[in-house]
Order: structure tokens, then C-alpha cells, then sequence
């Protein structure tokens, strides 16, 4: 039975790690940003993210927040390219939909609001 116990145990760890390679469905890829390059729309984000985001992705994006640091996986870091080269359909499907501890925010954020965050995540491309 324990032998059992530690087998399933392996199995849901491997099961877990694959997960952690999060990646949006094909269909989100081309959904176009009506913001993109809108600057007062950037400047909405920057509000919103240094209320509702900072805590777990950190103040300049790192993914260094107080919040985050325990958690597993970590907030992503957003300078990082495998950030950057998503495109922002991809990025907007992500932070509707959620995954574990990155809840998804379609329920508490309309549209525009989460388009206005993308337009902010870009500010911390290197
Ligand atoms: C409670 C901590 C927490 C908060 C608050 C949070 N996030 Fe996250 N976020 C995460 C974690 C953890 C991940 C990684 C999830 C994974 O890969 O399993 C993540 C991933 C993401 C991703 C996907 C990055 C990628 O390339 O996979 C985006 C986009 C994102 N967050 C945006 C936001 C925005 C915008 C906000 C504020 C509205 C926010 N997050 C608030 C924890 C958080």
C-alpha cells in the first residue's frame, strides 16, 4: 500500500512539473490589442498593476514581489523574453484565465482594464 502511496506521489509531482510550461491556446495568439502603443492606456495599467499586481510580480516586474516569494511556481519575472516574445492575445488570455495562484482576473477586470495591464507588462521588456 505505502509503495502504491509513493508511486502516485511521483506521479502527481511529474504530472505538476509538466504544467509548469504554461502556454495559451493557438486561438488567443492573434486576439489584437485595440490599446497597443495607447499610452494613456499604458498609464491606467501602471495604476492598476502597482495595486493589484506588485505584490507577487514586483515593482519593476522582476517577479520579486513580497507576496510571491513563496509560492511555486514563482510569478513570472516580465523582462524575461519567454514573456516578451508572447504576443498579447497570449498575455490577455493568461491574466483572464489564471493558473494556481495567478487567479483569473476576467472576473474582476473588464476588458479594457486588462488590455491596460498588457500595455504595462510591455514597459518591462529590456
Ligand atoms: C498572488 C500572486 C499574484 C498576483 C497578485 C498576480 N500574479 Fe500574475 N502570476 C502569478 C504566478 C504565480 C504566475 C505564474 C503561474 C504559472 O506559471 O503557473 C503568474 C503569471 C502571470 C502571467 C503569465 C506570464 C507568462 O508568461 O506565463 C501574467 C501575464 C500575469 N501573471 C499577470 C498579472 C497581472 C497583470 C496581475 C495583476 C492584475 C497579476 N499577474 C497578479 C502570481 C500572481
Amino acid at each position: 500500500m505505502k509503495f502504491l502511496t509513493i508511486i502516485c506521489l511521483l506521479l502527481c509531482g511529474l504530472l505538476a512539473s509538466a504544467q509548469d510550461n504554461w502556454v495559451a491556446p493557438e486561438s488567443a495568439k492573434e486576439v489584437v490589442n485595440v490599446y497597443s502603443e495607447n499610452d494613456i492606456a499604458t498609464q491606467k495599467g501602471a495604476k492598476m498593476y502597482q495595486k493589484l499586481c506588485w505584490t507577487c510580480h514586483g515593482k519593476t516586474g522582476q517577479g520579486d514581489g513580497p507576496a510571491g516569494s513563496g509560492l511555486k511556481p514563482k510569478p513570472r519575472n516580465f523582462s524575461l523574453a519567454e514573456v516578451q516574445d508572447q504576443s498579447d492575445g497570449e498575455l490577455f488570455w493568461k491574466l483572464s484565465n489564471g493558473k494556481g495562484m495567478m487567479l483569473p482576473y476576467k472576473h474582476s477586470l473588464n476588458e479594457d482594464q486588462r488590455w491596460q495591464l498588457i500595455n504595462f507588462i510591455r514597459t518591462f521588456k529590456k
